[in-house]
């Protein structure tokens, strides 16, 4: 009885601390991060949110509906049928690199979608809403002038085991497990993960990376924030740089 009562307890014991490891640890703020880390070891010459390769577009940060950025074809394996994709020169060449290195790893990447115009994301929107309502459509898909694709920083990367389609199971491929591990290493980060659809907007998009250089996308990855968070963060390093550095002298 005595030893029954003993393994009980255990076994309690052991779902409240496997319980308690299971459960998400809560995210963030930038106000944590600062505090954690006011001087982080990323280029900060000037206003983040003013730099073009970091530029946060989101559902409250539009992009004028004539912007277009300067863009060159890339060269890596595309979906088959699709016509060549473009997006800005930085971000092809280190889309280049990743595809190279991935296929000598072994993995297959095919690119699905790079830089899209207004005028393309206000087609494919209009497409989602009248099929799934605005509600459901707007949690994949971007309004016009709110896709980072205008930018000419973000790709759509697929596989053929899963016939080239941009959904959740990529993730689960071989090719998309290589993806979520490396791709900092080429400046680009994974924008939407599940856990901070609340604050992007977006339902998980494991196939969407996005570039904003290697030194922030090796930090976004390590902190594991969402990108609106870490600009947030870095701001407050930028106002406060001069106050930081009083401090560190004295
Ligand atoms: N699917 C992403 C959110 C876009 O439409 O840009
Ligand atoms: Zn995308």
């Amino acid at each position: 009885m005595r030893r029954c009562l003993a393994v009980c307890l255990i076994g309690l014991l052991m779902i409240g601390l496997t319980g308690e490891a299971l459960a998400a640890e809560p995210l963030k703020t930038a106000a944590e991060l600062f505090a954690a880390n006011p001087h982080p070891d990323v280029p900060l010459s000037s206003d983040p949110y003013m730099d073009a390769t970091l530029w946060l577009v989101n559902k409250e940060n539009a992009l004028p509906y004539d912007y277009v950025p300067e863009l060159r074809t890339v060269d890596v394996r595309l979906k088959p049928g699709l016509s060549a994709q473009q997006l800005r020169p930085e971000a092809a060449s280190a889309v280049e690199r990743l595809f190279a290195d991935a296929e000598a790893a072994g993995y297959q990447l095919a690119a699905v979608s790079g830089y899209r115009s207004y005028i393309t994301q206000k087609g494919i929107h209009a497409r989602k809403v009248a099929q799934k309502g605005k509600a459901t459509a707007e949690l994949s898909s971007a309004p016009p002038g709110k896709s980072e694709h205008q930018l000419g920083l973000a790709i759509d990367i697929s596989c053929a085991s899963i016939n080239y389609r941009l959904n959740a199971i990529f993730g689960d491929t071989d090719e998309g497990k290589w993806l979520y591990e490396h791709c900092w290493e080429y400046g680009f980060i994974i924008r939407y993960k599940p856990e901070w659809q609340k604050i992007t907007g977006y339902k998980s998009e494991p196939w969407h990376i996005r570039y904003i250089g290697k030194e922030h996308a090796r930090l976004v990855t390590q902190l594991n924030v969402p990108y609106e968070t870490y600009m947030e963060y870095l701001s407050l390093c930028w106002k406060n740089r001069d106050r930081a550095m009083t401090g560190a002298i004295r």
